[in-house]
């Protein structure tokens, strides 16, 4: 197994050949080897290239010595504050998503590997009655990887629930590291988003001005003053899972990229396109394994006292690199893209110790081909599932897999053709979920699939029938979980930060959910089918009114059409497919305001898209119908959408596709 990682790296290198003086160093270091040694209060593992120091036996990182640093974490804080594993949990009768916030500390270390080639080590602790209420009730086994002539370290975790332990509920886990802020200024979280970033400090009263909420402050006096009049909100930087491999920091002095690497998303929560945190001031670098942002109460994980449970979160690569001579550091970013690339072909790792880490011969596979059959699009020919986003999740209702949050997940794009393979997924049972971007709704199969060790299982065509009723009478938006093809505002100037001004990342400015009041002052947005463009005349979340009094109001938006001929025995379909929904009520009425609503959700919602300047929280699909007594033939129709919630101003729904239906037995056509 290690002459395979040797030749990875030296496939990096030869990409950057320009990086010699590199692979002299890793060169020398395979000569060199592992070391493990103990000291009375630390453990310090070494491989010639990087040194990192644990503090024992709670198994936090205090250090990491690499290219001339001696610690890269920040020196100015305590041992326990450095690198860290830690969770968010509460009691189960608790509500909401805040709860204790516990550093996971082990109580036993233990050497599980120790050779010239690689060394691992275990820092764990049980839970006992004795500890009701003050730690949470799991098991922990905290693991650390070094590997010869690898330029950076692994870790990942064991958590395990004991039946008969306490219910209680686990909101958050993640592993932090704290970078030198004297050394550590440049950010990249994406191709799109890495800039220089402000210090810790310019959020400090005096420096920085809190805005709406705790998380995101005006830089009103930073020590830099280029930083002054930005926003600085960690939410702005947050990536969805599909893409958030790879992030990190960049120290110019000397060259040293600090990146964390994801190799498999196997071990996260909630499908792949949940939004999360990852890197930001501090300078904070996370590893978020499980949490509620952009999902709300539904991904709080809870345990009750009738289960076991065991997860494996991680591998995760903290991956360090730097460049000679004249080379620009910002170039580090492009070598840790690559290096995340050949992580994720390492994937799943053949070097982990614990058992409870499937190798690639114990787990199975999964392939086959989707198509579409969407009723008055393509009337009897399926068309392949171009793009559809296939996965693999615990047994559950359709769509369940965007809110499951206990057990592993597995997920694909399906090419052209529709045909998609999912390898290297763990032993159990699982429905498959897809959704194709194009069409609403969302595919499951029921057939249970059992994966056992070295199956391959071919599913063959499979086809997708989305919700239909009737041809299409009219539409607004794409159907594919997002409201970014709506109007997107530009930011109020007070609040604007450059590095957002470009494509794609536009929604993430502060203070987005105000724009809609300077819009629409009085009178509310009306959409009219056959004039209106939804890529300017839509705006992109429906939000509340700010009044002159500072309160927030409800908003009807109207949407305006006309019908050449309605069948008045018939019903209509109305399709609401919401990318995002926090704390709603959305209330639809057809013709007449005054009338109690045709359709209410009722209270709903809760994943905060809104003020966390995302463009999709969880997804919804409303499907209304529409009696065509309720509408006109000769005169206008008007659909009106109410969100009449209005205790806090982050309260509204994002859209992401409305449709309207004809009924199936009439041949219908909109008239402009
Ligand atoms: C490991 O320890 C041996 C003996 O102390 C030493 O010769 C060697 O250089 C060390 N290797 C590393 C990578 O520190
Ligand atoms: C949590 O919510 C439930 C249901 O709304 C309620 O009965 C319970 O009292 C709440 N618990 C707390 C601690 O607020
Ligand atoms: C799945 O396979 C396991 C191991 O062979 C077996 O115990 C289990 O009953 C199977 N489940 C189903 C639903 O076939
Ligand atoms: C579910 O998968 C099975 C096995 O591949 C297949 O026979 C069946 O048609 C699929 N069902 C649907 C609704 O696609
Ligand atoms: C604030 O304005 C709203 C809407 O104009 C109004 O309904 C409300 O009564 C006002 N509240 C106060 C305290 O003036
Ligand atoms: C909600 O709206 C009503 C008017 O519709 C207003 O009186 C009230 O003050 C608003 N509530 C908040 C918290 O702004
Ligand atoms: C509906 O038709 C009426 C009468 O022709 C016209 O005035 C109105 O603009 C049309 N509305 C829409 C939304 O097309
Ligand atoms: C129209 O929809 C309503 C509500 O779902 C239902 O009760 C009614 O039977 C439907 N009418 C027809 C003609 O399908
Ligand atoms: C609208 O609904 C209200 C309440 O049901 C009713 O009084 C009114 O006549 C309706 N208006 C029209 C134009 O039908
Ligand atoms: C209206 O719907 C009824 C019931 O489905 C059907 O019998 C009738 O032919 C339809 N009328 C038209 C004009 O399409």
């Amino acid at each position: 197994m290690y002459p395979r990682l040797l030749f990875l790296s030296t496939l990096s290198f030869s990409i950057f050949s320009t990086d010699m003086l590199y692979v002299t160093r890793a060169q020398i270091s395979s000569a060199m080897g592992v070391n493990l040694s103990f000291q009375e209060k630390h453990v310090v593992m070494s491989n010639g290239i990087v040194e990192i120091t644990l503090s024992y036996p709670e198994g936090h990182v205090t250090s990491i010595q690499y290219n001339g640093l001696n610690n890269l974490l920040e020196v100015l804080n305590d041992e326990t504050n450095r690198g860290y594993w830690d969770v968010v949990w509460s009691p189960p009768e608790s509500n909401g998503t805040k709860g204790t916030l516990e550093r996971l500390a082990g109580t036993s270390c233990e050497t599980i590997v120790e050779t010239a080639d690689q060394v691992e080590i275990s820092f764990s602790r049980t839970w006992d009655t004795s500890l009701y209420g003050k730690l949470v009730p799991l098991k922990i086994d905290k693991r650390y990887i070094l590997l010869r002539g690898s330029s950076g370290f692994y870790t990942y975790a064991i958590y395990e629930y004991l039946e008969e332990w306490p219910s209680f509920k686990l909101d958050n886990t993640r592993v932090a590291f704290k970078l030198r802020k004297d050394k550590f200024h440049y950010m990249a979280n994406s191709d799109d988003r890495q800039r220089d970033m402000p210090l810790p400090d310019d959020r400090l009263s005096g420096r920085g001005e809190v805005l709406a909420y705790p998380e995101a402050v005006l830089l009103v006096n930073p020590v830099e003053s280029q930083f002054t009049g930005q926003v600085d909100d960690k939410y702005q930087y947050a990536v969805e899972l599909k893409d958030l491999r790879v992030h990190g920091w960049i120290c110019m002095d000397p060259p040293v990229g600090f990146w964390q690497i994801t190799p498999s998303n196997e071990f996260r929560v909630g499908g792949p396109i949940k939004s999360e945190l990852n890197s930001h001031v501090g300078p904070t670098t996370l590893a978020v394994f499980a949490s509620t942002h952009y999902g709300g109460s539904d991904l709080v994980i809870k345990f009750d006292e009738s289960e076991a449970w065991k997860k494996v979160f991680g591998p995760i690569f903290i991956y360090l690199n730097t460049v000679t001579g004249e080379e620009d550091p910002r170039t580090l970013w492009d070598d840790a893209k690559h290096q995340m690339t050949s992580e994720v072909e390492s994937w799943p790792y053949d070097f982990v110790a614990s058992d409870d880490f499937q190798t690639r011969h114990q787990r199975g596979s999964v392939s086959g081909r989707l198509l579409v059959q969407d009723r008055f699009v393509n009337t009897d020919e399926c068309i392949p599932a171009s793009g559809a986003y296939v996965g693999l999740a615990p047994p559950g209702d359709v769509g369940s897999w965007q809110r499951e949050c206990k057990k592993y997940q597995f997920w694909t794009e399906a090419n052209e053709e529709g045909y998609f393979s999912i390898p290297n997924i763990l032993t159990d049972e699982y429905n498959l979920y897809a959704w194709v971007p194009g069409f609403i709704g969302d595919y499951k199969n029921s057939t249970i699939i059992n994966i056992t060790s070295g199956v391959n299982i071919d599913m063959g065509d499979l086809v997708y029938e989305p919700p239909r009723n009737g041809p299409t009478l009219w539409e607004i938006g794409f159907p594919d979980r997002s409201a970014a093809e709506f109007y997107i505002p530009d930011p109020n100037p007070k609040y604007s930060n450059s590095f957002l001004l470009k494509d794609p990342n536009r929604f993430r400015q502060y203070g987005l959910w105000d724009r809609y009041t300077d819009l629409y002052p009085d009178d509310d947005l009306v959409y009219t089918l056959g004039e209106s463009d939804y890529t300017q005349d839509f705006f992109f979340a429906h939000v509340l009114r700010k009044t002159s009094n500072d309160t927030y109001v409800k908003t009807t938006w109207t949407i305006k059409f006309n019908l050449s001929d309605v069948n008045e025995s018939e019903n209509y379909t109305l399709r609401l497919a919401l990318a995002s929904a926090h704390q709603s009520d959305l209330q639809v009425r057809v013709n007449n305001l005054s009338e109690v609503p045709l359709f209410s959700t009722g209270k709903f919602g809760g994943d905060n898209a809104i003020a966390r300047h995302g463009i999709h929280g969880l997804y919804w699909l409303l499907n209304i119908e529409v009696p065509g007594i309720n509408l006109y033939a000769r005169s206008e129709n008007l659909i009106y959408l109410t969100q009449v919630k209005n205790e806090s101003r982050f309260q509204g729904v994002m859209y992401d596709y409305i449709r309207l239906e004809a009924p199936q037995t009439s041949i219908m056509s909109i008239n402009f």
